[in-house]
């Protein structure tokens, strides 16, 4: 079964940690925080003040999403908070191998993500020892945004290649996750799906949950 991780990008900031419980009580299996820097992403969002504030109040474990530029920065701090996932963008660094041995050195799972236009190749020499890939279908930095279908076809091909491989990374998949898309997603062999602005806006977020998850 997929698991399914509310994008709190996609929350009312006044009422974060509200929206945090009517997510938990829906059924929510990780929370998904986007740290954007306005440099990596044309947008600035939130940062380790507010990440260590949520980290205080959630009961389910917390995927962080680095869309930044020197995503080495902050990994200890990061850690220090508690979070299972950390994930930083192939296109950010020359460095991932040791990014990633050192985020698991942390007590985490390292995860890579790759951008629309990034193709599979880009992370092959890594694929042995990252725990998740996170593939992206919008480009980061915004919610709201439209499936890219193309994303499909990534998904299927990092399946292939894990079971080619014999490998056990997990496959999350982030950006315009609907009922619709998350269903071509889990097809396609995807384990971890984000949704933002489709489950935030759902008058009932339990439903909305099992429709990701199986409908
Ligand atoms: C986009 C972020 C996403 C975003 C997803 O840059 O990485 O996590 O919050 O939101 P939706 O589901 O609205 O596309
Ligand atoms: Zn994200």
């Amino acid at each position: 079964m997929v698991k399914v991780l509310p994008s709190l990008l996609a929350s009312d900031f006044l009422k974060l940690g509200s929206d945090m419980k009517r997510m938990e009580e829906a059924g929510a299996d990780i929370f998904h925080l986007d740290i954007m820097d306005g440099q990596f992403v044309p947008n600035i969002s939130y940062g380790i003040p507010v990440c260590e504030a949520i980290a205080k109040k959630s009961n389910i474990p917390l995927d962080v999403h680095l869309m930044t530029e020197d995503p080495e920065q902050f990994v200890e701090e990061f850690a220090a908070m508690g979070v299972e996932y950390l994930s930083f963008h192939i296109e950010a660094t020359s460095h991932a191998h040791r990014l990633i041995t050192h985020i698991q050195s942390q007590g985490m799972k390292a995860g890579i993500v790759l951008n629309p236009s990034t193709p599979v190749e880009a992370i092959n020499y890594v694929l042995d020892i990252v725990d998740f890939v996170l593939v992206m279908t919008v480009n980061p930095g915004f919610g709201g945004q439209s499936f890219i279908m193309s994303g499909v076809d990534k998904i299927n091909e990092l399946d292939e290649l894990r079971r080619s491989k014999n490998l056990d990374f997990l496959i999350e998949v982030d950006g315009g996750v609907n009922e619709e898309t998350g269903k071509l997603c889990r097809e396609a062999g995807a384990d971890l799906l984000v949704s933002g602005s489709f489950l935030f806006k759902s008058e009932d977020p339990k439903q909305t949950i099992m429709d990701i998850k199986e409908k």
